[in-house]
């Protein structure tokens, strides 16, 4: 099912190793059956998610491939080669809706249309006149973090598949584990204070503008970045989003200090610059899993704007169970 596994701390890397053969029917088929349309190739949580799931186990490749990402028990997987190139859009996002309802449960992720597979891309900006200016600031490098941050329910996981890879030197994907982050900031005396700081006092996210009521009203969740652990062996979960903090911090003074500022800044440095991190150009055809609790993920800086990634995130529980809103576009 998978080739040999290679590790690189908590992040395995290995390539797809068995042909799906007519798998690729059934599941659209299944999917047809379910959905009166794709929503524009980008699906939306189903209804009857838990059934549908139940369902698409019946197609025994995807089945078994799940059962084997689950058993890897890592909090990132690059999986190399998994054999969606050159399908037309709406196969490819079947297949990927399919394979991220057997992990978790796909949230929508633009709030306007509910879809759940979002094209990461360069979008182009058009000037006043409507004429082509240039390529949005996505093109740019993206600051550690992890998605959701500013909701009260951060979707435990999500994934990223290489549609067209840069054929630039940039745009790398960039993870940090949970673990690094604690080893780095414990190599200091202030470190260490500073993880206990941000374990034990709530920060201010603030909701990005765009997504909240208007510039009047400013929305601001509440939020240790190290909150309690929810699995036997791990130390904490993470929230992190150093442009939302430092937002929040300036909209609610009343819950900020000097020590929460420096622990917010050292913290920054860590992610940015000290904790050792995964750092690869992931090829066409490459599908990421990471778990957005147990680890920060970012991107370098690209040029080229055929770039073209599809992003899924996913909740441990359905959707009807979920309170609030999920994560937003741009994050
Ligand atoms: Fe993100």
């Amino acid at each position: 099912m998978l080739a040999s596994v290679e590790y690189q701390g908590r992040i395995a890397k290995t390539n797809i190793d068995f042909s799906w053969d007519n798998s690729f029917n059934i599941i659209f088929e299944l999917l047809s059956q379910r959905f009166d349309s794709f929503n524009d190739n980008g699906f939306y949580p189903h209804p009857d998610e838990v059934a549908l799931r139940q369902e698409l186990k019946e197609v025994s490749t995807l089945r078994r491939l799940a059962e084997r990402i689950r058993a890897l028990g890592s909090n990132g997987l690059v999986l190399h080669n998994l054999g969606l190139e050159g399908l037309p859009e709406e196969r490819r996002n079947a297949v990927l809706y399919a394979l991220t309802l057997m992990l978790g449960y796909p949230t929508s992720t633009d709030q306007r249309t509910g879809r759940v597979a979002w094209d990461v891309k360069a979008r182009p900006e058009t000037g006043i006149d409507g004429r082509f200016v240039t390529f949005s600031e996505r093109v740019g490098s993206a600051d550690m973090h992890t998605d959701s941050s500013f909701y009260p329910m951060p979707e435990e996981s999500f994934i990223l598949y290489v549609v067209n890879a840069a054929q630039c030197q940039g745009g790398h994907s960039i993870l940090i584990d949970a673990d690094d982050i604690y080893t780095t900031l414990h190599r200091t005396a202030e470190g260490a204070a500073a993880f206990e700081l941000l374990r034990t006092t709530p920060v201010p996210f603030r909701v990005p503008a765009v997504y909240a009521a208007g510039d009047d009203n400013v929305e601001i969740y509440e939020a240790p970045v190290f909150g309690p652990p929810v699995r036997a062996g791990d130390r904490f979960t993470m929230r992190w989003r150093y442009d939302a903090i430092k937002k929040g911090l300036a909209a609610r003074p009343d819950l900020s200090s000097p020590a929460l500022e420096d622990a917010v800044e050292l913290m920054h440095r860590v992610a940015e610059q000290e904790a050792p991190r995964f750092m690869e150009q992931l090829p066409t055809d490459t599908l990421m899993l990471a778990d957005n609790h147990r680890m920060l993920h970012g991107r370098t800086t690209y040029t080229d704007e055929r770039r073209h990634l599809i992003r899924i995130r996913m909740s441990d529980v359905p959707n009807a169970q979920r309170v609030g809103p999920s994560g937003v576009v741009r994050d």
